[in-house]
């Protein structure tokens, strides 16, 4: 019965994440995607040596769009939504795992579109480590 308490303990602990704490892009990152893209995200993950495409580096994606973050191409291409258009095959998709609950946001042109909290998140940290 000594585990019961800490059972209980964890399971209010994952509540809380679920309700309440806002997700953590960089938590997100080191979990799921510093693997292939490096902890700095430059792609010098342990994985990336051994992929058929390199791993781009994620600080540069600014610098690559004339300056402009591209929030929606980056959701897509976690999320897998526009795979066939950038026609990035390697990475692996995330849309059909856990990307948390909906939330709305505005597209470029005010318009409201649904995105899970973690893919916004994990955008959201992206573009906070782009290169000035
Ligand atoms: C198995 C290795 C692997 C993992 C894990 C991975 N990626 Fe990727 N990622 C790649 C590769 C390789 C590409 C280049 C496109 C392709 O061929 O898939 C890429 C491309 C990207 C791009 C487009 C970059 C650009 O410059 O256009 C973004 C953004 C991205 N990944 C973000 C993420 C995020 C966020 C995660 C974690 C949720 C993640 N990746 C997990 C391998 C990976």
């Amino acid at each position: 019965m000594r585990a019961a308490p800490f059972a209980v303990l964890a399971a209010l602990a994952l509540a809380a994440c679920v309700d309440e704490a806002p997700p953590d892009g960089h938590s997100l990152f080191a979990e799921n995607c510093a693997s292939c893209h490096g902890a700095d995200a430059k792609g010098g993950g342990e994985l990336a040596a051994g992929l058929p495409v390199a791993p781009p580096d994620l600080t540069t994606i600014s610098a690559r769009h004339r300056g402009v973050f591209p929030r929606d191409y980056v959701m897509s291409t976690i999320d897998g939504y526009s795979r066939g258009l950038h026609g990035a095959q390697v990475m692996p998709e995330f849309g059909d795992g856990n990307l948390g609950p909906t939330v709305i946001i505005e597209d470029g042109e005010g318009n409201g579109i649904p995105v899970p909290v973690n893919l916004l998140a994990l955008a959201q940290y992206i573009e906070s480590i782009q290169a000035p």
